[in-house]
C-alpha cells in the first residue's frame, strides 16, 4: 500500500469532526484517504507529488547556483576538489543522454571535507538532501562488518541497486570507508558502472556513485608538503600534480579496497577527487561556519581556541590539522 500523503491525512484528521469521531466513521475516513491517495497518484500524480517526494524534477535536479554557493561557502582549502565535483556534477547532470553513470572517487586524509562534499552534492539534487529516498549512503564497517558474510552482502548490495534504480534512475549510492570494503564486495556492482545500454531491462546510466577513502591521503600529503617546502602556494597545486601519482599510490595499496578490482583498470572511475590537508586557517573556517551554522555570532576567540586544540604534523612544522576539521562540531559544543 503506498503511503497516504501527510497533507491529507492532517486534512482529515484536523477537521472538527475527528474529534468526536467514532470507530466507524474512523474507518471510512482512512478508506477516504485511501481511496485519494489512488486516486491521486492514479490520477494526479502532479499533485501527490506536492506532497510527497517523487523522482520528479520538483524533487530531483541539480541546483547549479546552490552548488556553487555551498561549495563557496562551506567547504574550505579544497580548491582541486570543488572544480572536479562542480564540472563532473553539471556536466553529468546536464546531459540528457550520460553513456555511464556518474563515478567519484574521492580521496584524502580524514576530516577535509569528503562527507561534506557529499552532503553538498545531495543537497543540491535532491530537496531531502541525504534523507531523500534517493540517496543511499553505505559505510563498509557498519554495513558490510562480516567477511564471512561476503556472499549474503553482494546479493543483498546488488538487489538494492537494482531495486532502487527502478524506482528512480536518479538515484545516489555513497560508499564511505571504501579503503575497508572487501575487495570482493565492489566487484559485484562493478556492473552497473559500465557503459551498459541496460541490464536486464534496469537502465544505471543516470544513477550518481561516490567512493570516499582515506587511501591515497598520505601521497596527496606528501605531494603537497612538498609544494609547502618549495614555497610555493597551495593554490597552485593542480589535479594533474596529484592524478597520475595517486592512481599508481592507491593501485599498489593492497588496503584501499579497490585493489582487486577493475573498477580502475577499466576506466569505471570518471574522476579522482583529491583532498588536501587542511592548514590552521582552514580550520578557523571551520570553526567559524560551525558558529554560524548554529545561529551563533562569530566569536573570535571561540574560533582561535578550538583551532589551538587541534593537533597539527609534522612534528616541527605543525602545518597541517591531523584530523583536519572532523573534530570541530564536538570541540565547538564545550564552548556553548
Ligand atoms: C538554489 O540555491 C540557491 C542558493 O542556495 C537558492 O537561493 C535557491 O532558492 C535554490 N533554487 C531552488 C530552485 O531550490
Ligand atoms: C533501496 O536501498 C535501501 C538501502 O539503502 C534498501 O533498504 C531498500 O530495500 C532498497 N529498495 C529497493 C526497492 O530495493
Amino acid at each position: 500500500m503506498k503511503m497516504v500523503p501527510r497533507a491529507v491525512l492532517f486534512l482529515l484528521l484536523s477537521t472538527p469532526l475527528s474529534a468526536a469521531m467514532e470507530p466507524i466513521s474512523m474507518g471510512i475516513a482512512v478508506g477516504v484517504a485511501t481511496a485519494l491517495t489512488g486516486l491521486l497518484t492514479g490520477t494526479f500524480p502532479k499533485l501527490y507529488c506536492k506532497f510527497q517526494e517523487c523522482c520528479e524534477a520538483q524533487w530531483v535536479e541539480l541546483n547549479l547556483t546552490g552548488l556553487k554557493t555551498d561549495l563557496d561557502n562551506k567547504l574550505f582549502g579544497q580548491h582541486i576538489a570543488k572544480q572536479v565535483v562542480l564540472k563532473a556534477v553539471n556536466g553529468f547532470l546536464t546531459n540528457p543522454n550520460p553513456k555511464k553513470p556518474l563515478t567519484l572517487s574521492l580521496h584524502g586524509w580524514t576530516g577535509t571535507g569528503k562527507n561534506l562534499i557529499s552532503k553538498i552534492i545531495a543537497e543540491n539534487i535532491y530537496k531531502n538532501g541525504l534523507k531523500s529516498n534517493y540517496v543511499h549512503q553505505f559505510v563498509s564497517t557498519l554495513h558490510f562488518p562480516h567477511p564471512e558474510y561476503l556472499h549474503h552482502y553482494k546479493e543483498q548490495l546488488q538487489e538494492w541497486i537494482r531495486g532502487n534504480v527502478t524506482l528512480c534512475p536518479r538515484s545516489m549510492f555513497i560508499f564511505d570507508e571504501m579503503d575497508k570494503m572487501q575487495a570482493g564486495l565492489i566487484d559485484a556492482i562493478k556492473p552497473y558502472l559500465d557503459y551498459y545500454e541496460n541490464i536486464g531491462g534496469v537502465v544505471y546510466r543516470n544513477a550518481i556513485f561516490i567512493f570516499l577513502s582515506n587511501a591515497g591521503g598520505e601521497r596527496i600529503t606528501e605531494i603537497a608538503l612538498d609544494f609547502w617546502h618549495k614555497g610555493n602556494k597551495r593554490e597552485d597545486i593542480q589535479l594533474k600534480d596529484l592524478e597520475s601519482k595517486l592512481s599508481v599510490g592507491v593501485f599498489n595499496n593492497k588496503k584501499s579496497g579497490f585493489w582487486h578490482t577493475s573498477l580502475i583498470d577499466k576506466n569505471l572511475i570518471d574522476c579522482f577527487v583529491p583532498f588536501l590537508p587542511l592548514e590552521y586557517k582552514h580550520v578557523k573556517l571551520c570553526v567559524r561556519e560551525e558558529l554560524k551554522a548554529r545561529g551563533y555570532q562569530e566569536d573570535e576567540d571561540i574560533i582561535i581556541s578550538v583551532a589551538d586544540e587541534m593537533t597539527y604534523f609534522p612534528e616541527n612544522e605543525k602545518i597541517y590539522s591531523h584530523k583536519g576539521c572532523k573534530t570541530v562540531a564536538t570541540k565547538v559544543d564545550f564552548y556553548l
